[in-house]
C-alpha cells in the first residue's frame, strides 16, 4: 500500500442536524493519485460528507486537514480556492451555451486591460479543445451548445474543467448514476485519466460494479457510521456487493416475510377447521328442524 501522506483527511468527524446524527465519527482520507470510493445506501451520510469536504457544512465535531494543516472552510468557494472541486450530478453547466463557454464560466481568459479588458473567446476555445484532447475527447467544434452532448460527455467536460483549473482533489457525488453502460464507461475512464494525472479521486456510486472497476481503496457508510476502509486487496468485488446490497438486511426481511406466510398459513387452517365445524353444526340444524317438522 503507498505511503503517501494524504491530501484530505477527516479524523472521527461527526455531524448533526438539530437531533438527526447524519454522521458519527468517521474518519476518511484520500491520497494523491488513488481513487477512493465512497459507498452506502441511502441516507447513509455520503453527501453529508463530501459537503464538508467542499466547505458546504461545518463538522460539528472532529477535525479537517488539508495537506496536513488544520482547515475549517466557511463557503464552497474556499474549498475550491484550495485546489478541492466538486461534480454533482447535476451539473452546473448551462445547456444552451457553447462547450467553450462552459468550460471558463465564471473564470474567463481576458486580453487587454482596464477599459480594454475583454474575453478572449480564440484562447478559449483553442484550450478547451487541447484540454479535452489530453483526456482522450476529441470535440470538432467547441461552439458546440452544451445541451447537445450525450450525458457522459458532459459529465467529462466538467472533470476536464476541475483538472484543467488546478484541483488537487475531485468529489464525484454519483457521476454515473444516470447514465446508460456506454456512457458510464466514458466517465470512469475519466475518472482514471484524472488519477494518472496525479488528483486524488473520491467517487460516489450506488453502482459496485463501477467502483471496483476504478477504485484503489473502498469506504462503506452506514446510518452515518464507517464499516471500514478497505483497498481492493482486502474486499472481494462479492463482499464489497454483500456489504452494499445489504445482504443481512435483506435476509431478516426475507425470515420475517416467511414467518408471516407461516401466520397466514395457520390463519387459513384455523378458518379450514371453523367452515368444515359450521358446515357440521347447519347439517345437524337442518336435521333436527327435519324433525321437527
Ligand atoms: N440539511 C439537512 N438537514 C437535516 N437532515 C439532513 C440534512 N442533510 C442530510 N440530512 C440527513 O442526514 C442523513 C444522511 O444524508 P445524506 O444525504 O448524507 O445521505 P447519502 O448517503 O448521500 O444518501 P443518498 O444515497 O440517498 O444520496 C439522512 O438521514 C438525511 O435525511
Ligand atoms: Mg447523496
Amino acid at each position: 500500500m503507498s505511503q503517501t501522506q494524504p491530501l484530505l483527511e477527516t479524523q472521527s468527524i461527526s455531524k448533526l442536524f438539530g437531533s438527526v446524527i447524519a454522521l458519527n465519527d468517521v474518519s476518511f482520507s484520500v491520497r494523491p493519485a488513488e481513487v477512493h470510493c465512497l459507498l452506502g445506501d441511502n441516507g447513509a451520510g455520503k453527501s453529508t460528507l463530501i459537503k464538508i469536504l467542499s466547505g458546504v457544512h461545518q463538522p460539528t465535531e472532529g477535525t479537517y486537514f488539508f495537506e496536513g494543516e488544520p482547515v475549517s472552510f466557511s463557503s464552497p468557494r474556499e474549498a475550491l480556492e484550495r485546489g478541492i472541486a466538486t461534480v454533482y450530478q447535476d451539473l452546473a453547466l448551462i445547456p444552451l451555451m457553447p462547450i467553450w463557454r462552459n468550460f471558463f464560466l465564471g473564470l474567463e481568459p481576458t486580453k487587454g486591460w482596464g477599459p480594454f479588458k475583454r474575453f478572449d473567446a480564440d484562447f478559449a476555445k483553442k484550450t478547451v479543445r487541447e484540454e479535452l484532447l489530453k483526456m482522450g475527447i476529441d470535440i470538432r467544434d467547441p461552439g458546440q451548445a452544451v445541451g447537445t452532448m450525450s450525458g457522459g460527455e458532459r459529465q467529462s467536460i466538467a472533470i476536464a474543467r476541475a483538472v484543467y483549473f488546478g484541483a488537487k482533489v475531485l468529489i464525484l457525488d454519483e457521476p454515473t448514476a444516470a447514465l446508460g453502460v456506454k456512457q458510464a464507461g466514458v466517465v470512469l475512464k475519466y475518472v482514471v485519466q484524472a488519477k494518472t494525472r496525479g488528483l486524488g479521486v473520491i467517487f460516489i456510486t450506488h453502482n459496485p460494479h463501477h467502483a471496483y472497476a476504478v477504485g484503489d481503496r473502498f469506504t462503506i457508510l452506514k446510518r452515518g457510521r464507517t464499516l471500514g476502509t478497505f483497498t481492493k486487496d482486502e474486499l472481494s468485488r462479492e463482499e464489497m456487493i454483500r456489504l452494499m446490497s445489504g445482504a443481512d438486511e435483506l435476509e431478516a426481511i426475507s425470515h420475517e416475510l416467511e414467518e408471516i406466510a407461516r401466520r397466514e398459513e395457520a390463519q387459513d387452517q384455523q378458518l379450514a377447521q371453523l367452515d368444515q365445524q359450521l358446515a357440521k353444526t347447519l347439517e345437524e340444524l337442518e336435521e333436527d328442524t327435519g324433525r321437527v317438522q
